[in-house]
């Protein structure tokens, strides 16, 4: 019977990008073999599956991070996006700190909850109104729950690729199901209530919502999906916004990765669009768990004890023990305070823009026909699996299909991931990443040469 180790050394056993990465990893080998022994695929977020396995990190500090071999790398993955200020920014620890020695749970109201969500409601165009969560799936999930409350329909518009958490509403139309079937373990009444429609289409929602009558919001990632990986054509936002609004239908910007990224508004101020709702999570919460969703007062106010009578509703039910707790609130008010007092998001995007621009230098003098692009501070990385003839330095995304800049030949986007992390370098599976303001530009100088040296790699390997 073969071992657990042997398991895990399938399908890129035979690669030297494979034999490099493992010679470079062995206490990280040894913790995902007793990780398997504990966890389904040794995981505890399927966006961290990475064959033959992953490193196992010991701690982090800026733009770097360690891991239990002693490796260095500098890190793009940026907590799933939550990361604008790089690792343990120091007032974000000290606030943190704070809360943690003051205690972390009173279990009842407390000032910086009330500051956080003040700050929330000054900076995103559409916040009128809070409510904390635990995570940017509750966000979501609170969203359509508000909107059929409010608009007495059923149905909700989502776009294929679009991420929006894992509840069940959410389930098809992201990796798998394109069709709308539901995923296992949900409940086929919940998928048919979804309609899925091709990202960046106006066409397909306006036919939709001539088929339905039922459809009580749209919801999309605003930059379009996994943050721009298959951005939208210009004017699309606004297009959605007049079609909701002549359908008498609710927006919901999902800006979990967006907000207090792309402009300290989100894309709703970076674009001027304002959605009715907007589901917050990650960098609002300053790195340690947390969500929100805000918007319209009179949509919010369907939480409201005494007010949802007055809108002719029956109250929405909401709980959550680690609702805006006491260390979440003050790590997210500290991480919104730099955001809107310093330029946070300029910075990350200006370095991006280097590091994109840089990115796109290499694969053009070594000819290899990949794009490079990403809005703000955002990377994304085109490897072309149809082998369409690309001039790196014009790469449009908008020219391909979403199929295809979605595609992700597994093979490829493995052995690239391993062999930037051999050359010290940790981008995700996108593949792609965020970059902080603490990247520095001596940190984009070493991480192209470690993109130089992952290609040098994977021509060895004959995968490009
Ligand atoms: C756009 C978007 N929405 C929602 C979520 C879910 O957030 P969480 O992981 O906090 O549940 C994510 C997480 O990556 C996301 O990227």
């Amino acid at each position: 019977m073969a071992s657990t180790a042997d398991a895990i050394a399938q399908p890129l056993s035979n690669s030297t990008i494979v034999a490099a990465y493992r010679e470079k990893t062995p206490t990280s080998q040894q913790l995902a073999t007793e990780a398997r022994d504990v966890f389904p695929s040794g995981l505890t977020h399927d966006s961290r599956h990475l064959s033959p396995y992953g490193i196992y990190v010991d701690h982090a500090k800026g733009s770097r991070k360690w891991d239990v071999d002693g490796n260095e790398y500098i890190d793009y993955f940026g907590g799933h996006g939550s990361l604008i200020l790089g690792h343990g920014h120091p007032e974000v620890r000290a606030a943190a700190h704070r809360a943690l020695d003051g205690g972390t749970h009173f279990g009842t109201g407390h000032e910086s909850e009330i500051r956080w969500a003040q700050l929330i409601t000054r900076l995103v165009p559409s916040a009128e109104l809070v409510r904390f969560t635990s995570s940017g799936t509750e966000a979501t999930h609170m969203a359509l729950r508000v909107a059929r409350a409010f608009t007495g329909r059923r149905r909700i518009i989502r776009f294929m690729g679009h991420f929006h958490g894992w509840h069940d509403h959410m389930a098809s139309g992201f990796s798998s199901h394109f069709d709308g079937s539901p995923t296992p373990g949900v409940l086929s009444e919940v998928a048919e209530a979804v309609t899925l429609c091709p990202p960046g289409n106006i066409y397909a929602v306006s036919k939709a919502f001539e088929t339905y009558s039922d459809i009580a919001a749209v919801i999309l990632e605003p930059l379009g999906s996994q943050t721009g990986q298959v951005p939208h054509p210009p004017g699309f936002l606004a297009e959605l916004r007049a079609l909701t609004e002549a359908n008498d239908a609710l927006l919901i910007f999902d800006e979990v990765v967006t907000g207090f990224r792309v402009s300290p508004g989100g894309a709703q101020a970076l674009y001027g669009v304002t959605p009715d709702l907007t589901t917050l999570a990650k960098i609002v919460s300053g790195g340690v768990p947390g969500g929100a969703i805000t918007g319209r007062r009179d949509l919010l106010e369907l939480l409201d004890f005494e007010k949802a009578a007055a809108h002719g509703k029956t109250k929405i039910g909401h709980q959550g023990t680690y609702n805006a707790n006491p260390l979440t609130a003050a790590a997210g008010l500290a991480a919104l305070t730099l955001i809107a007092e310093t330029d946070v998001c300029e910075t990350a995007s200006r370095s991006a823009s280097a590091l994109r621009k840089a990115l796109r230098d290499v694969i053009t003098e070594d000819g290899v026909p990949w794009g490079v692009y990403g809005e703000s501070s955002v990377i994304h990385i085109f490897t072309n699996p149809n082998g369409r003839s690309i001039d790196p330095s014009s790469f449009d995304p908008l020219e391909c299909q979403f199929e295809e800049l979605a595609l992700k030949p597994k093979e490829l986007t493995h052995k690239l991931r391993l062999a930037l992390l051999i050359n010290g370098v940790d981008f995700t599976g996108w593949p792609g990443g965020t970059v902080s303001i603490a990247h520095t530009n001596d940190d984009i100088a070493e991480t192209v040469e470690a993109f130089a040296g992952a290609l040098r790699m994977l021509r060895q390997d004959g995968e490009i």
